[in-house]
């Protein structure tokens, strides 16, 4: 009888090889500006190599205020989306499905201008409530796109589709 573990998986619209998956680990690997660079995409090169049904990439965070380490992944602007892409690229070409695990920080950022569903003190800092939609300085709010899809621009959306789930 086949081990199960070691059987296919059908996950929504993916088929996974076998029910092993990498799980997303901080690494502290990007370089203070929060990109992707060569150590990253070699890393996740090399657990999309290592037999894992899924490869789920650490924590990118969508603002800065939502940062929780220093050398966290953003994917909070444009400039950050093709780094993004080669990234699930890396993944995708070795024939494993690539997630990206999108974080905020919230109360834990450690930051003077945090920002939370609630104004519960943590690390000395009240946090901002957030009741209203916000959006960063560089990054324009999503908008209404054709067909009621939202979208922002072409070139989140290319990085978007990069990933397994779009
Ligand atoms: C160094 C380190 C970094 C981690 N980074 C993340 C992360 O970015 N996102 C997340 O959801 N979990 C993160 N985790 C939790 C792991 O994905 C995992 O759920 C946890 O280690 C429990 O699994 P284990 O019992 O096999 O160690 C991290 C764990 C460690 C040890």
């Amino acid at each position: 009888m086949t081990d199960p573990l070691f059987s296919p998986f059908r996950l929504g619209p993916l088929t996974l090889a076998n029910r092993i998956v990498c799980l997303p680990m901080y690494l502290a690997y990007p370089d203070p500006d929060h990109e992707v660079n060569s150590l990253v995409l070699d890393y996740y090169a090399e657990m999309a190599d290592s037999g894992a049904g899924m490869v789920v990439v650490e924590n990118a965070t969508i603002e800065p205020r939502g940062l929780t380490n220093p050398r966290s992944l953003l994917a909070s602007e444009d400039r950050f989306m093709p780094g993004l892409a080669r990234l699930a690229q890396a993944i995708k070409a070795r024939g494993v499905p690539a997630v990206l695990q999108l974080h905020h920080g919230g109360r834990h950022a450690k930051r003077a201008d945090c920002i939370a569903p609630s104004a519960v003190e943590t690390w000395g800092v009240t946090p901002k409530v957030m009741d209203q939609p916000t959006s960063t300085a560089s990054s324009p709010p999503l908008r209404p796109g054709r067909g009621g899809r939202k979208r922002r621009d072409s070139t989140l959306w290319s990085c978007t589709a990069a990933w397994a789930i779009s």
